[in-house]
């Protein structure tokens, strides 16, 4: 069945196509730069530009796929979770289609789309293949950090997720505070690549455990599923506090490398005892935080066979959308309209 997908839940307008076998035939995304001037994406700007962008990435994406809308089966969009006034955009817009061609329409878990992109067959002509459950999934984004435990292709157990800011979230704050630009993500790993990841022993880094600095009340916490990131981030202010400025810019690259250790290690960690608890040993993974290089290479010296889906289809897209609808995964159990 040929899928058109709209995915506008955040600041990136994204639309795709997909074929009945699951190929991407198109995947369209147009990111608003507009907000890193005010270090975060603005919503009613966000809701806005998606306004003004949509109709032409549909138009795009149909293009791309050498298509028109009367080939498309179903239509699907991002339901949640997201910005409200982001979603709606995407949603209506959808639902509009679908009801001016009378197809049917899939509402689709934003998070359910992330772990779906593992499915999709890539290489134009698909010849890239798909990974099938059961694996595990590690989902780290902006907005979101989670462990999912993927036993069949329309829906997950949530295993682990954090408890305050997300992965990406903690990569773009560290940033902040070393006075890089946001986002901040690929910034810190660019300096960390020149520092010592043993340099400051942060919160939840393996240097920070290997010195035995986990207190008996972070126990219980740091032997589950779960993640956090607030007192590595709280760590670094104190440790940026502490420091001169003439400090500062010369152990910049060490407390950006270790910095980068401690969220990493905290991801992997909890990775692999993600495995080890579901005797599993196929792990994949999504968001955009899973484009840093040394996440990677942690991931892939685990042991497991690892499936690490292009770049384009980590970050927000539109063809994860359409592979977790191809699979029936609604997130309202149902067709409506
Ligand atoms: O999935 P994504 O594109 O958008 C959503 O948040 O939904 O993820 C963006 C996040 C940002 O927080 C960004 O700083 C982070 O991914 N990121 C990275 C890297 N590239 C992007 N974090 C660490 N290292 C990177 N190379
Ligand atoms: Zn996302």
């Amino acid at each position: 069945m040929s899928i058109l997908a709209l995915e506008t839940s955040c600041d990136d307008t994204c639309a795709a196509v997909t074929d009945a076998r699951g190929a991407v035939l198109a995947n369209v995304v147009s990111s608003q730069g507009v907000h890193a001037r005010f270090g975060g994406v603005v919503p009613e700007i966000a809701s806005r530009h998606h306004l003004e962008l949509v109709n032409l990435l549909v138009e795009q994406a149909l293009d791309e796929a050498g298509m028109t809308l009367a080939q498309v089966e179903l239509v699907a969009a991002t339901q949640g979770p997201g910005l409200v006034g982001a979603l709606l955009v995407g949603l209506s817009t959808a639902k509009a289609l679908a009801a001016a061609r009378e197809l049917p329409f899939a509402a689709v878990d934003h998070l359910q789309g992330h772990v779906a992109a593992n499915f999709l067959l890539t290489g134009g002509d698909g010849r890239n293949g798909s990974f099938q459950p059961p694996f595990v999934c590690l989902i780290a984004s902006g907005g979101h950090t989670l462990l999912a435990h993927v036993r069949a292709h329309d829906g997950f157990e949530v295993l682990g997720r954090t408890l305050d800011d997300a992965a990406g979230e903690a990569f773009d704050k560290g940033a902040r505070m070393l006075g890089l630009g946001y986002p901040g993500g690929a910034k810190l790993e660019a300096l960390a690549s020149g520092g010592d990841a043993q340099a400051f022993p942060f919160p939840g880094s393996r240097s920070e455990r290997a010195r035995g600095g986990w207190g008996t009340a972070r126990k219980s916490f740091s032997q589950g599923l779960d993640f956090s990131f607030a007192g590595v981030k709280t760590a670094l202010l104190y440790r940026l506090r502490e420091l001169s400025q003439r400090e500062l810019h010369a152990r910049a690259a060490d407390l950006a490398a270790s910095y980068q250790a401690a969220v990493v290690d905290s991801l992997v960690l909890r990775a692999e005892r993600a495995l080890e608890r579901t005797g599993l040993d196929r792990l994949a993974v999504g968001g955009g935080v899973t484009a840093n290089g040394e996440l990677r290479r942690r991931l892939r010296s685990l042991g497991a066979t690892v499936h690490i889906p292009e770049r384009a289809l980590c970050t927000d897209n539109a063809a994860m959308i359409a592979s977790a609808a191809r699979h029936g995964a609604y997130a309202t159990g149902e067709r409506p309209l």
